[in-house]
């Protein structure tokens, strides 16, 4: 497995294993993030992943210093995954002084994470970007954990005829329903027991919508057992899968953000 931290070593590296299948991470990678490098190999092309945690997506008042860091420990994890190629560039790499040029999606980006997150998506739309022309990937693998950020990278792409195919995969879980993600060490033991009452609800939400229940009555009532069971429910909502719109009507997406003391968590499933 080679690691690149700079452009020049990138390109080499590139030029040397040609069409490439690529997994952008942030790194403190878990099972989530294995299960998409895995998807990247059935792809058939050289395997390459990116760690670089991003401040152009973090607020201010964000954790982006608190974010984990686990630099050793994610190569280990590579290695063991197949992966042929590392892309970890520091920020003055990733972003040279006087950098001026953002990428602004609309559409989709625009409620929910967009509203909650001002300025998160133009990071994460700018970021992929340059990932995806550093690499030149012919293949860009996403979780559908971050399901509108799925969407606001699919939408990129094909407004601005990026040359890259974007394969999404399912969330993991743990057996108790609870979507995998870097931030959940974060949960206390207590809150840990809680946490997957989020994918219940939704799994609930599903259910109640296709046996015929009305869109809003599901949608409050679960929003009120949420913040009885001590989650501040920033949103829980049915959407149009791809332009992440309301939906009064099925099939749609049912998508959630919610806090438990310091830890925001996404979570979303299909409403078929
Ligand atoms: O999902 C993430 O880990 C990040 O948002 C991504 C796609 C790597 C961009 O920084």
């Amino acid at each position: 497995m080679r690691i690149a931290r700079d452009l020049p070593t990138l390109r080499a590296e590139v030029a040397r294993l040609g069409r490439l299948a690529l997994v952008p991470t942030m790194g403190a990678l878990h099972e989530g993030h294995l299960s998409l490098l895995a998807a990247a190999r059935r792809e058939g092309e050289a395997v390459a992943a990116s760690i670089f945690v991003n401040p152009l997506q973090f607020g201010p008042q964000e954790d982006f210093a608190r974010y984990p860091r686990d630099e050793a420990g994610d190569l280990a994890k590579l290695e063991r995954a197949g992966c042929d190629l590392v892309w970890m560039p520091s920020v003055e790499v990733m972003y040279p002084p006087g950098r001026a040029t953002t990428i602004e999606v609309g559409g989709p980006a625009e409620g929910w994470e967009g509203e909650a997150r001002p300025g998160h998506f133009r990071g994460v739309a700018t970021v992929c970007a340059k990932l995806f022309l550093q690499t030149g990937a012919a293949v860009a693998v996403f979780g559908e954990k971050d399901w509108q950020q799925l969407q606001v990278i699919r939408r990129m792409v094909t407004d601005l005829d990026l040359p890259v195919r974007i394969v999404g995969c399912p969330t993991v879980r743990e057996a108790d329903g609870l979507a995998l993600s870097s931030r959940n060490r974060f949960l206390s033991a207590e809150e840990r027991a809680r946490a997957p009452a989020l994918h219940a609800v939704l799994r609930r939400v599903a259910g109640e919508l296709a046996a015929g229940a009305l869109v809003e009555a599901a949608l409050a009532a679960a929003r009120t057992d949420l913040a009885a069971q001590g989650f501040a429910v920033d949103y829980l909502a049915l959407v149009a899968p791809e332009t992440l719109r309301p939906a009064a009507t099925l099939p749609g997406r049912l998508i959630a953000a919610a806090r438990l003391g310091s830890v925001r968590l996404l979570d979303n499933i299909a409403a078929p």
